[in-house]
């Protein structure tokens, strides 16, 4: 169950990586190699209590000082400008950003700005951090950016005309929106960033023993969280689950692909469908993110329809 590694023995110094929710789970490990490869890591995180305690082990377990953390809620456009302001002023550079953060089937809850808490965090926040974050991507160019998606994207479909799931809010339902929207903002994104030199990678990490299922587990019946122990027990560590990130992130061999989808430490092709523009479009007006529009405003529920689902 393990999976591939990431082999690359490049190393990062005089480089920045960033990344979000990195006080735990897949992106701490991931920002515990960046920092063995000599990286300046930046943790962007909302629990900033957790997120020291992590740095101090990534220090020590590494050796390398020069791990800082930085205050991030996704939940929150404001917070997300914030850091963004933040990093813009204070860093020379940024070579790697890697949308790691994620929140999964939460009940219904809302963020600061009013959207359905999983499409706001796990899409809608990345998306105006990483556009607020293009000039510095494309001034240290070749730089590169890294989304983490799912596997529940496959299943996804993207409610334009019902985008908080206002109508019919179901935990598994909106997690998977929001993994799509990832996997859509990436490819577009790419499309987008072609002839900068900043590339763009998205990617399933495996199934993870990590918090990721804070929300769900412990509402299970008892004989489903007692079955789920011992499986638990088989599926993959945090490093190994950290091991696609990390190869999107540093591999020599991924420096000329943009906007593809990867899993186990492979490229995966997702098939072709088009609403990378649609979803671009409603997610710079729900975040006002200032992102020239190449096609006028539209009635998203009208232009998409139902067929439009990913499988
Ligand atoms: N684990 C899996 O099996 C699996 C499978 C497929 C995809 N993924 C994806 O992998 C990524 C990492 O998940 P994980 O498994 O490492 O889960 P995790 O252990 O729960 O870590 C999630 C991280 O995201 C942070 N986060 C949550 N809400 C945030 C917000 N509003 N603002 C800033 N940070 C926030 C958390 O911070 P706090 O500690 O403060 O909550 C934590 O640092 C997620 O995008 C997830 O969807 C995981």
């Amino acid at each position: 169950m393990a999976g591939n590694v990431c082999r690359s023995k490049v190393r990062l110094e005089g480089k920045t990586v960033l990344i979000t929710g990195a006080n735990t789970g897949i992106g701490k490990e991931t920002a515990l190699d960046m920092a063995h490869r000599g990286a300046r890591v930046i943790l962007a995180c909302r629990d900033m209590t957790r997120a020291r305690i992590a740095a101090d082990e990534i220090r020590q377990k590494s050796g390398n000082g020069n791990v800082v953390v930085k205050k991030l809620d996704l939940a929150s456009l404001q917070s997300v400008r914030d850091l963004a302001k933040d990093i813009q002023e204070s860093e020379e550079r940024l070579d790697i950003l890697i949308n790691n953060a994620g929140i999964m089937m939460c009940p219904k809850w809302q963020t600061k700005d009013g959207f359905e808490m999983q499409f706001g965090v796990n899409h809608l926040g990345h998306f105006l951090f990483t556009n607020c974050l293009l000039d510095l991507l494309k001034k240290s160019a070749p730089s590169r950016i890294v989304i983490v998606s799912s596997l529940a994207h496959e299943k996804g479909q993207i409610h334009f005309d019902d985008i908080n799931l206002d109508k019919d809010y179901s935990p598994v339902k909106s997690y998977r929106q929001s993994k799509l929207a990832n996997v859509l903002f990436g490819r577009e994104l790419a499309t987008r960033l072609q002839g900068t030199g900043v590339t763009v990678y998205s990617l399933h990490p495996g199934v993870i023993r990590t918090e990721l299922g804070r929300h769900f587990f412990p509402n299970l019946a008892l004989w489903k969280r007692i079955i789920a122990i011992p499986l638990a027990m088989l599926i993959k560590t945090p490093w190994e689950g950290a091991q696609t990130t990390i190869y999107c992130a540093v591999d020599e061999s991924l420096a000329n692909d943009s906007g593809l989808y990867y899993r186990q430490v492979h490229l995966h092709q997702i098939y072709d469908i088009h609403l990378n523009l649609l979803l671009i479009c409603l997610s710079s007006l729900m975040t006002s993110a200032g992102i020239k529009l190449s096609i006028p405003l539209m009635d998203f529920g009208k232009l998409y329809s139902k067929e439009a689902m990913f499988e």
